[in-house]
C-alpha cells in the first residue's frame, strides 16, 4: 500500500533544489552550459557528501537565469509535489538565486513564480507560500539583501524569512540583524539548525534568532533538556527523514529521533528537503514512516495538523486547506 493519494503539506522544500535533473540538464542545453558533472549515469545528481551537494546545488542554478526559467520551475516542482499528494507547500526562495539580492530583478523573478503558483494552483490543486531564505554561507551582509528583499516584498505569497544553507558556517547571533528586520516587518521566521550542529547550535537559533520552526532540528535529540525546551516553547520542527537519512546526518531510519521528539511532546512535521537529489517524495516520505514505524493514518492525520496550524499562511488560506483535508483526508 502506498500513501501516494494521501493528502500532505509540506513546509521545507528547496525550490531549486525541488528541479527535476532532466528539467536542469534541459536548461543546461538551451543555454549551452556544460554541468555533466554534477550528474551521475544514471541522469540524477551526483555528489560525495553535504559540502559538496551545496555546490552541486549551486552548479545546477547556474542554469536557472532569468524570471521564465523559475517560472517554469515552480510549475516543474509543484505538478511533481501534487502528484505526491500535497494539497499545501510551503518553499525556500533565495534572492541570491534570482537576480543576486538586488530588489528590482528579485520583483521580476517574483511575478513570474507568483504567477506560476497561481497555475498551479488552477491546474493541479496545490497552494503554495513563499519562505525568502538567506545563504549562511554567503555570509551576514549578503544576508541583509535577502532580508530587504523579504521585507519589501512581503505580502500574500512571501510570508516568511529564514536560513539555508552551510550550518557551519559562522553562528547564528551573525544573522541577528536581518532576522530581526525580518520578524519586525511582521515575517514568520524559521531556520535551518541541528541538521550539522549540535544541540548548541540549536539553543543558540533559538536564543539569538527566535525562530518559530526550525528546519530539521534532530539533533536537539541529543540533550534532553533542550527536547524539552523546545516541546514547552511550542516550537514547530520541519523534519526531513529522508534527506537527513541520505546525507548521513542519522544512520538510518531505525536511528532517527523523530519518534523520540514526537513521543516527548515536540510538533514535527515531515518534509522532503530536496527531494530529487535526496532520491524521495512525499509519498516515499510517509511510506518509510508506515514501513519503519508503524504509522499510520490516524499518525499522519495529527502530522497534517501541526503542519497547518504551523503554516506562515493567512486565516483563509488555513481554512480552505483544513476544508480540503477534512474531505479527503
Ligand atoms: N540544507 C541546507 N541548505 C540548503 C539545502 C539543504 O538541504 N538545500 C538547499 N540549500
Ligand atoms: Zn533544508
Amino acid at each position: 500500500m502506498s500513501y501516494r493519494s494521501y493528502p500532505k503539506l509540506e513546509l521545507h522544500l528547496h525550490l531549486e533544489g525541488g528541479a527535476p535533473p532532466a528539467f536542469i540538464r534541459g536548461l543546461a542545453k538551451e543555454k549551452g552550459i556544460d554541468i555533466h558533472k554534477i550528474f551521475d549515469e544514471q541522469g540524477g545528481y551526483a555528489y560525495r557528501d553535504f559540502d559538496h551537494f551545496l555546490r552541486v546545488y549551486e552548479a545546477a542554478c547556474t542554469t536557472l537565469q532569468g524570471p521564465e526559467d523559475f517560472r517554469r520551475l515552480v510549475l516543474a516542482v509543484l505538478e511533481e509535489s501534487a502528484s505526491n499528494g500535497v494539497i499545501y507547500s510551503e518553499t525556500f526562495l533565495s534572492p541570491d538565486f534570482c537576480g543576486g539580492g538586488d530588489l528590482e530583478a528579485w520583483r521580476d523573478y517574483l511575478g513570474a513564480m507568483t504567477d506560476a503558483a497561481a497555475q498551479a494552483e488552477r491546474d493541479f490543486g496545490i497552494t503554495l507560500k513563499g519562505i525568502i531564505t538567506c545563504i549562511r554561507h554567503n555570509g551576514p551582509e549578503q544576508a541583509k539583501t535577502a532580508a530587504r528583499c523579504a521585507v519589501e516584498t512581503k505580502g500574500d505569497f512571501i510570508t516568511g524569512f529564514g536560513m539555508a544553507g552551510a550550518e557551519m558556517m559562522g553562528r547564528p547571533g551573525d544573522f541577528a540583524y536581518s532576522f530581526d528586520m525580518a520578524r519586525e516587518a511582521g515575517l514568520r521566521i524559521t531556520c535551518h539548525a541541528g541538521e550539522w550542529g549540535g544541540p548548541d547550535m540549536v539553543a543558540d537559533t533559538i536564543r539569538d534568532l527566535r525562530p518559530e520552526r526550525i528546519g530539521h532540528g534532530i539533533n536537539a535529540a541529543k540533550d534532553l533538556a533542550l527536547v524539552d525546551e523546545i516541546a514547552e516553547q511550542g516550537i514547530v520542527l520541519e523534519v526531513c527523514p529522508g534527506s537527513n537519512v541520505f546525507l548521513n546526518a542519522v544512520e538510518s531510519w531505525e536511528a532517527h529521533p523523530i519518534r523520540l521528539l514526537r513521543d516527548r511532546g515536540v510538533k514535527v512535521t515531515v518534509s522532503t528537503d530536496d527531494p530529487p537529489f535526496f532520491h524521495t517524495t512525499m509519498t516515499r516520505e510517509y511510506d518509510m514512516l508506515a514501513e519503519k514505524y508503524g504509522w499510520d493514518e490516524t499518525d499522519f492525520a495529527a502530522l497534517n495538523q501541526t503542519a497547518l496550524e504551523a503554516a506562515f499562511c493567512d486565516v483563509a488560506t488555513r481554512e480552505r486547506i483544513a476544508k480540503k483535508l477534512e474531505a479527503a483526508q
